[in-house]
């Protein structure tokens, strides 16, 4: 298999960091500096928002909450700027700023296929399934005259297995991610649908 991104490393971040995390103000500065693309910037809050909740219904203290926001908000944001480079620019920023590495591990497994580097932990696998469905739902979203308003997951369903539709989502990459998280498709996408983070961008 070839990747397209391969970080060819295996190691992220010095554990000596864990427990240091930037506030959700300093995140959303580097976010505002370095993306401009604003419906970038919306992926990934949506994202981040979805991590956020799952650490919530988990029961996650505060700090988690928001290792697992900052995750999600800051996963994608070298892709405006450094499209060829993503992920390792903004790995390699938040290892200058002795970030916790498991915010950074999380970021580097996002993508198996195009990275090389697997989700091992429980925010690892979550960060990957919410990336892909998180966007997946948005699209949905958009093409519906009422938006969010009564997406159900039959129909929902239906245009997963329609290829033309949002075809650069990965179908493939969605069943790996379910699997690898040990939750179900359906049970995912109810999930977005109900913490999903609303917008027309
Ligand atoms: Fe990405
Ligand atoms: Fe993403």
């Amino acid at each position: 298999m070839t990747l397209s991104h391969p970080l060819n490393r295996t190691t992220f971040g010095n554990p000596n960091d864990e427990g240091n995390l930037m506030t959700l103000a300093e995140a959303e500065l580097l976010l505002n500096t370095w993306v401009k693309n604003e419906k970038l910037v919306f992926h990934m809050q949506q994202v981040g928002h979805l991590m956020k909740s799952y650490a919530e219904v988990k029961g996650y203290d505060a700090y988690t909450q928001r290792l697992w926001h900052l995750s999600g908000l800051l996963h994608d944001a070298d892709w405006d700027q450094w499209p060829d480079d993503h992920c390792r620019k903004i790995i390699e920023e938040l290892e200058a700023r002795n970030q916790d590495p498991r915010m950074i591990k999380a970021i580097a497994s996002h993508g198996p296929r195009y990275f090389g580097v697997d989700p091992d932990s429980e925010m690892d696998k979550m960060l990957y399934a919410f990336d892909e469905l998180s966007g997946f739902v948005h699209a949905y979203s958009l093409m519906r005259p009422q938006g969010y308003e009564g997406i159900e997951i039959k129909g929902f369903k239906k245009r997963l297995k329609d290829k033309s539709f949002a075809a650069q989502v990965s179908r493939e990459d969605i069943t790996d991610a379910s699997q690898r998280a040990g939750i179900t498709v359906e049970e995912l996408i109810q999930f977005v649908i109900d913490n999903q983070l609303r917008g027309v961008v």
